[in-house]
């Protein structure tokens, strides 16, 4: 940025670090804040806010979605992807590696920062994925927020579903590893018993609850063996939960969804095989332990998990229907509709959308509303009702598993390193994130 500029956002009610909440005033200088304050009385800033009635949270750091480029631009890109999360109050995302290439070498990498540099709104991190034989890649790249293992549900080098495999990689190094834990041999066993079904619902009894319970005792295993630094991705049913709360080392975290808290399969009778995704929707029950597992801290944060399919992919009949869903237009929505309701709070809602995120990751400077902190923010209505409309979207796929739902706490202005970059339902597309830097990852 060549010119420096100051953002004073007047009255909000602020989410200060230690939960509590308070109004008043916050003054950014160029990408950072630089004082929080009941009153500032500061005459010179480029732009002044208004947020009397407005919420001002730290922006939301999505840890898990699918972007699609290179290779996949059809269903989305890095544009549309960070569009929808300004959109969202999404303000930093952790990208996965199932790209074309694949991103699983340091110039594939390379090749997606840059990509990013030049497209994304918003700031971005991008995961490294294993294969059987990238040892040295995932020991050398740089920068990056780990190392992504699918243990099950994926095709090709990307598959790691060998113990031997895992044990090499678990074995190797110190950064963050982050897995995918669904047991691959049971699924394609589970697949042949149920071949022929085309109801969608099926999905979610081929890999079933006991597949993702024993790739997730098997990662935690190894992670134990080795004190690996290990992240459990979109934890699905109430077992692996339960095993969570009993036996979780210092140094392992876990994540949850908002499909999986929000939907079940009964969403198959609704929506068909737009609820189709990997791990697949649970029971109710899932939904109320998972729930509780959040609150009481044994799940850490929420990752949407953002996986774009066209319209015309998702329409297939099972198994042609393709796996995921997008979110990063819906989460912070979803998750503040459930504090405006009771089961939660705003200030937990920053904890698992932003500041746990932050901290896991290793993430320097974001996450909180503190002075030297990176001014990524987002400025919510927590008192406005509306229905999540298709027309509405701009992810590129163009369809929400939450379309119809009444809720509440919409953005009404996303601030990325102090610039807006959203602003009342219009986007400022001049806005660019910026790299995010990982310390002990
Ligand atoms: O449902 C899913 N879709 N789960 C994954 O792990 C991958 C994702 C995708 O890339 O489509």
């Amino acid at each position: 940025m060549s010119v420096s500029t100051n953002l004073l956002i007047r009255n909000a009610t602020i989410v200060l670090p230690n939960g509590e909440l308070t109004v008043g005033d916050v003054l950014t200088h160029d990408r950072q804040i630089v004082e929080v304050a009941p009153q500032i009385s500061f005459t010179s800033a480029t732009r002044e806010i208004d947020a009397n009635g407005l919420t001002l949270l730290p922006g939301v750091i999505d840890p898990q979605v699918h972007f699609r480029e290179p290779g996949l631009e059809y269903k989305e890109d890095l544009f549309t992807a960070s569009c929808a999360c300004a959109k969202g109050g999404v303000t930093s995302f952790l990208e996965m590696p199932n790209t074309r290439p694949l991103t699983i070498t340091q110039q594939a990498l390379d090749d997606k920062l840059q990509r990013a540099s030049q497209k994304s709104l918003v700031n971005y991190g991008f995961f490294i994925g294993a294969t059987v034989e990238n040892l040295q890649d995932l020991l050398a790249a740089n920068p990056t927020c780990g190392i992504k293992i699918f243990m099950g549900s994926m095709h090709g080098s990307l598959l790691v579903d060998d113990r031997t495999a895992l044990e090499v990689i678990f074995a190797s190094g110190q950064r963050l590893i982050a897995v995918h834990a669904e047991d691959q041999a049971r699924i394609n066993q589970r697949r042949q018993e149920f071949a022929g079904i085309e109801d969608v619902a099926i999905h979610s009894q081929i890999q079933d609850n006991q597949a993702a319970l024993m790739a997730t005792k098997l990662a935690l295993s190894l992670s134990k063996k080795y004190q690996r630094r290990l992240h459990i991705l979109h934890m699905s049913t109430a077992e692996e939960a339960e095993l969570l709360r009993q036996d979780k080392p210092t140094w392992v975290t876990a994540e949850v969804t908002p499909q999986h808290l929000f939907l079940n399969t009964s969403a198959y009778e609704k929506i068909g095989s737009f609820a189709q995704m990997n791990p697949p929707l649970r029971s109710k029950h899932d939904n109320e332990v998972l729930w509780q597992a959040l609150l009481d801290g044994v799940i850490d944060f929420i990752a949407t998990d953002h996986a774009p399919h066209t319209l015309e992919e998702k329409a297939q009949p099972y198994p042609k229907s393709p796996s995921g869903m997008p979110g990063v237009e819906t989460s912070l929505l979803l998750m503040l509709t459930a504090a405006v309701e009771g089961k939660c709070s705003v200030a937990q809602v920053v904890n698992w959308m932003s500041s746990a995120v932050a901290k896991a990751y290793g993430i320097p400077n974001k996450g909180a509303i503190i002075p030297g902190y990176d001014a990524d923010l987002v400025l919510v209505d927590l008192n406005n009702y509306r229905p999540v409309l298709r027309e509405e979207l701009l992810t590129k796929c163009g369809w929400s598993p939450f379309e119809g739902w009444n809720l509440t706490g919409w953005p009404i202005y996303t601030i990325v390193g102090g610039q807006i970059v959203f602003e009342k339902g219009k986007l400022n597309t001049e806005v660019r994130g910026e790299a995010l830097t990982f310390q002990d990852t």
